[in-house]
């Protein structure tokens, strides 16, 4: 049997890409999902095509900028479920622009999401894996948050900061049987790119990304990360295209 079968795993931003494509692996392999985001149509549609291949899931829609709607999500699978075995903050933008063009708005957007979403994921679940004892938070990093390029100031800034609130809390809650991992894919297929709103420079970073793997790729790794035994941690993956450079 899979380490995964019947483990109950919220996926933050399940409506597209990656968030997506590891809803579908884990349903696969028996997890029992809650499925979160803003866009129900997607949300809905995807549980019914979970529920249709005999797999098991539930949907929340839910704005991870919100601490409430994020307190909200975890109350719902933990009434559904009964517990939260894992945690998978993936849900991101990614508007990038140089720092000159002052795009504020954009840079709340993803400090918001980015950011505080996953801390909101993070507080949302951490109580009851404390009580529990047993418990497993991935959060969603990036390539970006290893590297800095130009127009990618303000989203590296997020995923570096992903990093380093995940190594935190592996570091304060291991003693607690908690295992922290983070992801850090390169170019991978998806909507991300949609958000570029200046279109020259989204030109060109669509040109970059021809290399781009499929979304199916980090769901795989975040499976890996999940069926490990429990007395195992994979701390931290880097998921790039064989051929991308950077
Ligand atoms: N694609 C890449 O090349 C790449 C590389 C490195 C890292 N990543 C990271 O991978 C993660 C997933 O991105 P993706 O590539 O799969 O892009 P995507 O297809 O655009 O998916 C992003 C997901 O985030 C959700 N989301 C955005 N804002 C949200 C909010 N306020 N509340 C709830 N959900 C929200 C979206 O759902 P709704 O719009 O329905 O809310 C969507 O499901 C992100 O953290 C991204 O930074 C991606």
């Amino acid at each position: 049997m899979s380490n995964i079968q019947d483990k109950v795993v919220i996926i933050t931003g399940a409506s597209s890409g990656i968030g997506e494509a590891t809803a579908k692996e884990l349903a696969y392999k028996g997890a029992k999902l809650v499925l979160a985001a803003r866009r129900e149509d997607r949300l809905q549609k995807l549980q019914e095509e979970i529920q249709n291949n005999g797999g098991q899931a539930i949907y929340k829609v839910t704005d991870v900028a919100s601490n409430e709607q994020m307190e909200e999500l975890a109350d719902y699978a933990l009434k559904a479920f009964g517990k939260i075995d894992v945690m998978v903050n993936n849900a991101g933008v990614m508007p990038l622009s140089p720092v000159h063009e002052k795009k504020f708005n954009e840079w709340n957007m993803m400090i918001d999401v980015n950011i505080k979403g996953v801390l909101y994921g993070i507080a949302a679940v951490l109580p009851s894996m404390r009580e529990r004892k047993e418990g497993h938070i991935i959060n969603v990093s990036s390539i970006a948050g290893h590297l800095v390029f130009p127009a990618s100031s303000v989203y590296s800034g997020t995923k570096f900061a992903v990093r380093a609130i995940t190594e935190g809390l592996r570091i304060e809650e291991f003693s607690n049987n908690i295992r922290t991992t983070i992801i850090s894919p390169g170019a991978i297929a998806t909507e991300l790119l949609e958000a570029i709103s200046d279109a020259e420079l989204k030109a060109a970073v669509v040109e970059d990304s021809k290399v781009a793997i499929k979304p199916a790729n980090i769901a795989r790794a975040i499976a890996f990360a999940i069926e490990q035994p429990s007395d195992v941690a994979i701390n931290e993956m880097i998921i790039r295209p064989t051929i991308q450079q950077l």
